[in-house]
């Protein structure tokens, strides 16, 4: 007969903190005209094919996890003609009930901007018509009480100072630049109030100072994962939604205490999107 004393408790060994999930209510948009006929990013290549009935297939599985999860899934009708609509993360920023609006800066998903504002309005949101050029939260995260504000490819600067005035929040601004990783939702995941992942190659010097010191610690994805937009996900404090194939992020996300759930969007990958994309926060 053997005698077990406890394990000692070493004081560098770490601590799995415990996460809180928050249900979320959010607007989704089904990819039912989705294609790929023009290039405004570098995932984008008309000349490959895709499959409509496939990424509807896979969008289903995202709402569908969503639905699961507990949370509130709005729906905005796509428009013919308009087949990043699906991206509705692009289509607005909304907080305290008030939804800033898009300004798209290609001219092909300009009519999108009125699209959705067109629907917060009818669903009891106070529409703010931005006058600057900004595409929503892809470029607009929320981290606590502050937003962090991406610029360099699509969402102008002078956006930011827009917003924080509607939004009477600080918001910092973070420059891109790796056209790859044109959103900030590309290279950054938020993960709770004071939690972010992110990519470091994607930005200038100024703004990974900025982030090293407001998030000092922060995961840090490998390229491989970023290469197939794994950053691109969504959590609730506790449940992280994420690209299936980004191995190396779940794993780091699982020994900090989350639930990484893998997706596989590997269609609307084409269009250079990817869960977080397809997700638009709505708060009320
Ligand atoms: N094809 C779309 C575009 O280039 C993809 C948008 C992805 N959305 C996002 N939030 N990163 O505008």
């Amino acid at each position: 007969m053997s005698i077990h004393s406890p394990a000692p408790i070493l004081a560098d060994e770490p601590v799995v903190p415990t996460r809180t999930a928050t249900k979320r209510t959010v607007l989704m948009c089904k990819p039912q005209y989705f294609t790929v006929v023009y290039r405004i990013n570098p995932w984008m290549d008309p000349a490959l094919p895709t499959d409509t009935s496939l990424a509807v297939a896979q969008w289903q599985t995202l709402y569908d996890t969503y639905v699961g999860l507990g949370y509130d899934v709005q729906l905005i009708e796509p428009v013919d003609g308009l087949p990043d609509m699906v991206y509705a993360a692009n289509g607005g920023f909304v907080i305290d009930n008030q939804a800033y609006g898009a300004k798209f800066a290609h001219v092909e998903r300009q009519p999108e901007g009125p699209a959705y504002m067109d629907w917060f309005g009818a669903n009891g949101f106070d529409v703010r018509v931005p006058a600057q050029t900004n595409e929503g939260e892809g470029d607009f995260l929320l981290v606590g009480d502050v937003i962090l504000a991406g610029t360099g490819f699509r969402s102008d600067s002078n956006s930011h100072a827009e917003l924080s005035i509607i939004a009477g929040r600080p918001v910092i601004t973070l420059r891109l630049i790796n056209p790859s990783f044109y959103h900030l939702d590309t290279a950054v995941a938020v993960l709770d109030d004071t939690n972010i992942a992110y990519l470091p190659s994607a930005f200038d010097a100024p703004s990974l100072a900025i982030l090293a010191e407001r998030y000092p610690d922060a995961i840090i994805v490998t390229e491989e994962d970023a290469s197939i937009l794994g950053l691109n996900s969504y959590s609730d404090g506790y449940n992280v939604v994420i690209a299936a194939r980004a191995k190396d992020f779940e794993r780091q996300l699982r020994a900090r205490g989350y639930n990484p759930i893998g997706v596989d969007l590997s269609e609307l990958l084409l269009g250079g999107g990817g869960v977080k994309c397809c997700t638009l926060e709505l708060r009320r």
